[in-house]
């Protein structure tokens, strides 16, 4: 699905800064991948790069085995709509729309017919349980309904690919809990590829394996197995050995 070869970051600017040195990760159709580490350590650089959003300096990202960066830019555009969808901390929902408007917006963008988008919203709604705010404006619902609104509107299109930058950052426990079982759910029945950033160590532990970066380098990875209980325990206990920034972990 995803293969990451020897990436490396440089952001030009009056210092340099090398946010990624020669980063290594292939990500299996299917799987659910956590990323850590502290904070600056390139997390969000390495999504945006996987999401198009960005280039790297240097090595290259294949997706289902092309380099989007090779495409024109309307097929950039299309292929970032069609095969990628995307969740970030702060919702990213239009404040004029109403969540069933935000929903569909990917599709409008498709030219979708509105009969077809409104059924399509009705389903993945009633699956992801936000039936009863579809007809809400962003400042009428919770930070944990708005965030499921974002994960529908994400996933309206079926994209093969979920890239997650700190979804659940700003929520508490209860609909950080709600947010990656909804996840979790939609990697299973979907066969929705994810990625997920996250600084969360009970939002990671819902990851098949999460990996870990530290410096813009690889330092380790570790897989979930059946018991979700001991890979939570695993992933504090990386964490606390990676050391340094530990307290930035909020
Ligand atoms: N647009 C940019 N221009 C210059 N430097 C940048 C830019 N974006 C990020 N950086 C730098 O690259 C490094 C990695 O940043 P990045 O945002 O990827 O970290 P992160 O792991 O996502 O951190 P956090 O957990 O705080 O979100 C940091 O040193 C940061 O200051
Ligand atoms: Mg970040």
């Amino acid at each position: 699905m995803l293969n990451v070869k020897k990436v490396s970051k440089i952001y030009q600017g009056k210092v340099a800064c090398r946010a990624l040195s020669d980063i290594d990760l292939t990500v299996e159709d299917n799987e659910f991948v956590g990323i850590m580490g502290p904070s600056g350590s390139g997390k969000t650089t390495l999504l945006n790069m996987i999401a198009t959003i960005d280039e790297p300096t240097t090595g290259e990202i294949l997706i289902n085995g092309k380099n989007p960066h090779h495409l024109k830019k309307d097929n950039l555009a299309k292929f970032r709509r069609r095969e990628l969808g995307f969740v970030f901390q702060d919702f990213n929902l239009l404040h004029t729309l109403t969540i069933e408007e935000n929903m569909v917006l990917p599709l409008t963008l498709d030219g979708k017919k509105v009969k077809e988008m409104k059924e399509k919203a009705k389903k993945i709604a009633e699956n992801l349980g936000i039936t009863e705010i579809m007809n809400k404006r962003t400042y009428e619902i919770s930070g944990g309904q708005a965030q499921r609104a974002a994960v529908a509107r994400a996933m309206i299109h079926s994209p093969k690919l979920l890239l997650a930058d700190e979804p659940t950052g700003n929520l508490d426990s209860k609909s950080s809990k709600d947010v990656m079982e909804m996840l979790e759910s939609i990697n299973r029945t979907e066969q929705t590829t994810m990625l997920l950033v996250t600084h969360d160590p009970q939002a990671a532990s819902y990851c098949n394996r999460v990996v870990f970066i530290r410096d813009g380098k690889f330092y380790s990875e570790i897989h979930r197995g059946d018991n979700r209980q001991a890979f939570f325990q695993k992933i504090i206990d990386t964490l606390s050995l990676m050391g340094g920034d530990f307290n930035d972990f909020s």
